[in-house]
Order: C-alpha cells, then sequence, then structure tokens
C-alpha cells in the first residue's frame, strides 16, 4: 500500500482497519498441529518490558505502535487482567508470536482477539494458520457468542484473507491514522 500521511500531523500514517467477527464456531477443523516443537504457554501477569518485547517483535515491521505510546501503568493493567490472555507461541523453546485473548466483554457474550501475529523470522512456515485456528478455538468458551477482531491494511498483507479463511467476516471499516515506529514518543515514565 502506498503511504499517506495526514496532511495535520504528517508522523501520521493513513490506514484502513477492517472490524471482523464470528457468530459461530468455525465449521472447518482446524489445521493439524505442525510437526515442531512447539508450546503455547500463558504470559501471567508479564513484565511489562517482556510484553513489549513482544509486541515489538511482532508488530515492528508493521507500524504496531499503540502500546509504546501507552503509559507503562496504563498498559499494564490491561496485560495483568485477569480476563486477558497473552499467549506465547513458543518453537523450539524460543517465543515466535503470541495471541491476546480478551475476555473483558465476555459478560456481553464477546470475546476478542486482541493482537495475533508471529516474529519475521517465523512467518511463512505454516505456523500463523494453526495458531490462528488455535486462538479461535480458545476464543470459543460457554457463554461466547460472539469473536471479533480487527486488522488494518499496514498489517501483514495476507492477514485479512487469513482471518477471512478462518470464518470471519468483514462487518465495518474505518479510515484511522496511526504513528510510525520512527515518529514514536515514549511517555515519560516507562
Ligand atoms: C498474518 C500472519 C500470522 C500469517 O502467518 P504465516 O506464517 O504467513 O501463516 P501460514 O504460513 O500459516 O500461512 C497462512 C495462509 O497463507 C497462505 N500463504 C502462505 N504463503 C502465501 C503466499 N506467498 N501467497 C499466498 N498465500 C500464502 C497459506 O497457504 C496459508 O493458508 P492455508 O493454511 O489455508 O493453506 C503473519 O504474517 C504475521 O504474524 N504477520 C505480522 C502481524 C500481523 O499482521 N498480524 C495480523 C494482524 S493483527
Amino acid at each position: 500500500m502506498t503511504e499517506v500521511f495526514d496532511k495535520d500531523d504528517p508522523r501520521k500514517l493513513e490506514t484502513v482497519i477492517s472490524f471482523l467477527e464470528m457468530r459461530r464456531p468455525p465449521a472447518r477443523p482446524a489445521r493439524p498441529v505442525p510437526l515442531r516443537k512447539l508450546a503455547i504457554m500463558r504470559a501471567e501477569k508479564p513484565p511489562v518490558g517482556f510484553y513489549l518485547y513482544l509486541y515489538r517483535s511482532v508488530g515492528a515491521a508493521w507500524n504496531w505502535t499503540d502500546r509504546l505510546m501507552m503509559p507503562a501503568k496504563e498498559l499494564e493493567a490491561i496485560i495483568h487482567d485477569d480476563d486477558v490472555e497473552v499467549m506465547v507461541l513458543h518453537v523450539a523453546g524460543v517465543p515466535a508470536g503470541y495471541a491476546e485473548l480478551d475476555f473483558r466483554n465476555a459478560g456481553d457474550g464477546q470475546s476478542e482477539l486482541g493482537l495475533f501475529g508471529l516474529s519475521p523470522d517465523f512467518i511463512g512456515q505454516r505456523l500463523g494458520g494453526y495458531f490462528l485456528d488455535w486462538a479461535i478455538g480458545a476464543l470459543w468458551r460457554p457463554g461466547i457468542e460472539r469473536v471479533v477482531v480487527n486488522t488494518n491494511t499496514l498489517d501483514h498483507p495476507r492477514a485479512l484473507a487469513l482471518y477471512q479463511k478462518a470464518g470471519f467476516e468483514i462487518v465495518g471499516r474505518e479510515t484511522s491514522w496511526l504513528v510510525p515506529e520512527d515518529s514514536v514518543e515514549r511517555p515519560a515514565e516507562s
């Protein structure tokens, strides 16, 4: 996608967010577990520094910057919430990506794949589809009627199609602006 900068704030890049949802568990079976040394473990109340390592290792190439700009206390409140599960995919002992499962709106029947991705060294090895299917399975819990996710046009070009193939449908689109990594101003206390 051609990069377009905000005329009022040239630090910001234009993007279009697609909002997707799934109203029933996928009909197709989950992809088989790849024949690798895999472990998916919850990072329970992870230190903010470790979380930011994950976030940057997955998102740096795709302009994931919102959480770099968030005050540490605010970020900690999210990732230490009992209803937010930071699930780390390890490949042969190495953190390869993560899925953030957000059940904070489970009372309204909704769960959200808050953040999802692999770090660049692990993309294109048939891990993404497997890990997504696993995450979707984990997001469908008793009482959940709707699973949501969003992706924007600056994410990996295969992300949207992968979500749609997994069973998500686009329910909205919105133009937005994000701050690329080289323009990020970090909060004073972090
Ligand atoms: C989106 C992401 C998870 C996909 O991971 P991946 O490693 O490419 O996933 P896979 O190798 O399992 O491939 C996924 C699908 O894309 C298809 N695919 C792989 N390479 C392809 C290519 N070159 N051209 C077209 N399709 C391709 C595969 O066939 C597979 O579908 P299938 O399993 O039904 O056959 C990964 O690119 C990523 O983490 N990106 C960075 C973060 C991001 O954008 N996150 C999502 C938005 S929040």
